[in-house]
């Protein structure tokens, strides 16, 4: 995620500031509310309305602060969302943690049935939800219920794990001992996700933590509440119908209040916060503060290495899904893509040629590829980049205009020159501003992947098969997703999904990354009629 940056306050910098508050207003009118056009009456599908609550806890409510949500792709307001109070997310804990002593008692395996109709309710919404993400986060519709999809088949994975997770028993040293390790629930989940996957993110956690014996309270970004409380009034109804404590699957839309308070509640188990580096150190420092329990999913800085034997036919089309996907707005994106000086002016050529074909236009169009920035924030984040990267010597190849048009649309940019260490380069600016750097051997590429602070995603491109498994090894890619030609972003919910460094460290989704939703007990059972101690020690 974007980390802070150092805007280059040029005129034009400070005059889409002054359009940007202005547009956003913190209300809207009723009548210029894109969901009483025509147009977009299928949000009412959703359960959606003008007006709409931000706290469910079995019951819905929300008495704070009024937010409208608007459309990237034309700045419109679609409906409002009224945010939760601490009052509200106080209440809401407290039922959380009843709700949770109902949740414990239910066998794994039952409560696996109840995240399979989970996942069979999101599947008869996943258009329409699908809809929804392109609409209020601006990425494209396939992209929108794609991340509907992930959450669906994390429920699918949750519902096996639901009859195998468990610890193993172990040989004890003392006869007539068992050792046995017992996996239970940590308890309240607190969930805190980010902009730009506003359903797939709560997915891989809610999904996993339920099926662990955990109750979930969600705080979704306060850009996107209207997804969140779409998702949210789908998974209330499979509890409600389940006859189950509306409050296992909590939510609190807000914004820094609630997500302080989370990180600083005891009764709040585990945070799994997704999100910029920035504000997930803030989150961290609270919750280790008070020795709580976390999971971060924080900036990467990702990068594709093309290596002189590459198939440039998997490369080109790979980077630029990568770079050009979401609209750079992946925590996965492609930030550099590090070209072998064989390959590189070959490679430069021909993305840029792909760059000139990709479809722009409104994200829920389905022949669109690619869509607006989320905010105009982030428009001002994209200039204010191109700006430092052409001071620190980058040239640009194509783009690095705002396009004029509705929306927050940037052009997707390429820029090369730049020194492997320029600051820019070590920066994350969630934009679809691609690095390109120029390099000689392998040594010194994966030194330039590993150089950076953030540890999400990387990716090399070749057919040897020793430097394969270089780049798996010791002395190759530090981040937690380390692949081989495909690119670095894309990836599937059966692995565990993370990173090292400032990237957080935490771990989502497949693989054992249930592990993180619970706590171990070591057990020793002693079945014998005598007290021998470990290690052979007497004590008598
Ligand atoms: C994120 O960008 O926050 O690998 C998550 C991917 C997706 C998840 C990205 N499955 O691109």
């Amino acid at each position: 995620m974007q980390r802070t940056l150092a805007l280059t306050v040029g005129r034009h910098i400070a005059l889409r500031k002054k359009v940007y508050s202005l547009c956003f207003r913190p209300t809207a009118a009723m009548s210029t509310l894109l969901i009483n056009q025509p147009k977009y009456a299928w949000l009412k599908e959703l359960g959606l309305k003008e007006d709409n609550d931000g706290v469910y806890n079995g019951t819905w409510g929300g008495k704070g602060e009024v937010i409208t949500s608007y459309c990237p792709a034309n700045n419109e307001p679609i409906a409002r969302v009224r945010q939760a109070t601490l009052e509200e997310y106080e209440e809401t804990v407290k039922k959380s943690r009843e709700a949770w002593k109902v949740w414990a008692d239910i066998p794994a395996p039952k409560r696996g049935e109840i995240v399979r109709q989970i996942g069979d309710a999101l599947r008869q919404k996943i258009k329409v939800l699908g809809s929804l993400v392109s609409l209020e986060m601006g990425k494209i519709y396939v992209e929108g219920v794609g991340e509907v999809q992930e959450y669906v088949d994390v429920c699918d994975y949750a519902v096996g794990l639901s009859r195998m997770i468990g610890g193993p028993v172990l040989p004890s040293e003392r006869p007539g001992h068992a050792l046995i390790e017992q996996w239970n629930p940590v308890g309240l989940v607190g969930i805190i996700t980010a902009f730009n996957f506003p359903v797939a993110v709560y997915g891989w956690n809610n999904a996993i933590a339920l099926i662990c014996g955990n109750v979930c309270l969600w705080k979704g970004a306060p850009t996107t509440p209207l997804t969140s409380v779409a998702v949210s009034k789908i998974v209330a109804e499979v509890l409600e119908q389940n006859n189950l404590p509306g409050a296992i699957c909590s939510m609190t839309c807000g914004g820094a209040d609630i997500g302080t308070a989370m990180s600083k509640d005891e009764r709040v188990n585990l945070v799994s916060f997704t999100g910029s580096t920035h504000v997930g150190k803030m989150v961290s420092l609270m919750v280790q503060e008070r020795f709580g329990r976390q999971l971060l999913e924080l900036g990467g800085n990702n990068a594709i290495i093309v290596f002189e034997d590459a198939d440039l036919s998997l490369v080109v089309p790979s980077a630029v899904f990568a770079a050009v996907g979401t609209a750079g707005q992946r925590c996965t994106t492609t930030r550099r893509l590090m070209l072998h000086e064989s390959v590189h002016d070959e490679v430069v050529q021909r993305i840029s040629k792909a760059y000139k074909q990709v479809r722009i236009g409104d994200p829920w169009d389905p022949s669109t590829l690619y869509g607006p920035l989320h905010t105009k924030q982030a428009v001002d984040q994209y200039l204010a980049a191109i700006e430092q990267a052409k001071q620190q010597g980058g040239t640009v190849v194509c783009g690095a205009k705002v396009m004029d048009r509705p929306g927050n649309y940037v052009e997707p940019t390429i820029i090369t020159g730049l020194p492997h260490d320029a600051p820019i380069v070590h920066t994350e600016t969630f934009v679809p501003i691609l690095y390109v750097l120029k390099f000689k051997t392998e040594e010194e590429a994966f030194a330039w992947n590993n150089e950076v602070k953030q540890g999400l995603s990387s990716s090399i491109f070749t057919k040897d098969m020793g430097r394969v498994f270089r780049w798996l090894g010791p002395k190759g890619s530090d981040c937690g997703i380390v692949n081989v030609n495909i690119p670095t972003s894309g990836a599937e919910i059966g692995g565990a999904f993370g990173g090292e460094k400032h990237t957080g460290g935490g771990r989502e989704s497949g693989s054992d990354s249930w592990k993180q939703y619970m706590r171990r007990s070591t057990c020793t059972i002693n079945y014998s009629k005598d007290l021998p101690l470990a290690q052979g020690i007497k004590f008598e």
